[in-house]
């Protein structure tokens, strides 16, 4: 089932400082939103929270929502919430077919039909033949490849990706990008994807949440076709922008 993934009121700090204000946005089945942003500005602590795996030492609050489902009371493994981190590891004692099968969702039953599954979608991602392989013999695009591979076959509700392509060289990083945003289009699935590429952002064809750029080191969102933008000053403190909200009126 296809449905939207909404952020109500985010704001995560550091004791000494604010990296997320209060952020709103909601994330259409099949959208890919764009997180931009200097080093150190918060994207992966912000996939962090989504997920359920924030850290100690950050102070979070807001509410997150997939479809009527709140999660953000869940647990990371009930949450249904996919997420790649920039250094994602493969199971070292597993083979590539393994670390698939590992992710293969269980409502693929069977031997050969689990087996069928998961070469055909390395034969998609470029990766034909590659399944009796050990993780430690492929290059970093290809394990970086099956890492998102991994993540994909466990059919997540929502896909959150850290900087996904990084190890790619150019052709490839465009072929398994559109892969990537064609399989969450067919799946209906919402995906927040972190980049420092704009020709990454440019390819998704969405909008784009830029964090820590405005003077006070708060978000600001922008969009594909520009300035579709709304920040919202609260009455309290009105130096500051509190609360983002992200409107796209092109519908
Ligand atoms: N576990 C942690 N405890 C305390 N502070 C942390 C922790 N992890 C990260 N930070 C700090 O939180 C801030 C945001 O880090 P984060 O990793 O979210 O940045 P980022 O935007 O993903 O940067 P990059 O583009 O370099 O990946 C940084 O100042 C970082 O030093
Ligand atoms: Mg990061």
């Amino acid at each position: 089932m296809s449905e939207p993934l909404q952020l109500d009121q985010v704001s995560i700090s550091l004791p000494a400082r604010l990296l997320i204000p209060a952020l709103s946005v909601r994330v259409m089945p099949g959208e890919v939103l764009t997180l931009m942003g200097p080093s150190g500005s918060g994207k992966s602590t912000l996939l962090s929270f989504l997920g359920g795996t924030l850290p100690g030492g950050f102070r979070a609050a807001g509410r997150v929502w997939i479809g009527r489902r709140e999660v953000s009371a869940l647990p990371a493994e009930r949450r249904q919430i996919g997420i790649l981190f920039q250094d994602d590891l493969l199971f070292p004692h597993l083979t590539v077919g393994e670390n698939l099968a590992f992710g293969l969702s269980t409502a693929v039953r069977g031997r050969a039909a689990r087996a069928a599954r998961i070469s055909a979608a390395l034969e998609e991602a470029g990766l034909a033949g590659l399944a009796p392989r050990d993780p430690a013999t492929l290059s970093g695009g290809q394990r970086s490849r099956v890492a998102l591979l991994r993540l994909l076959l466990a059919e997540p509700r929502v896909l959150l990706l850290d900087e996904p392509f990084n190890k790619l060289d150019a052709a490839l990083r465009e072929d398994f990008r559109r892969f990537v945003f064609a399989h969450a289009a067919a799946a209906g699935v919402p995906v927040l994807m972190v980049t420092h590429d704009v020709a990454d952002a440019a390819a998704a064809r969405g909008r784009v949440l830029t964090l820590g750029q405005s003077a006070d080191g708060s978000a600001r969102i922008e969009t594909a076709d520009g300035g579709l933008c709304d920040a919202h000053r609260t009455e309290e403190s009105p130096g500051r922008v509190d609360a983002v909200v992200v409107v796209d009126r092109r519908q």
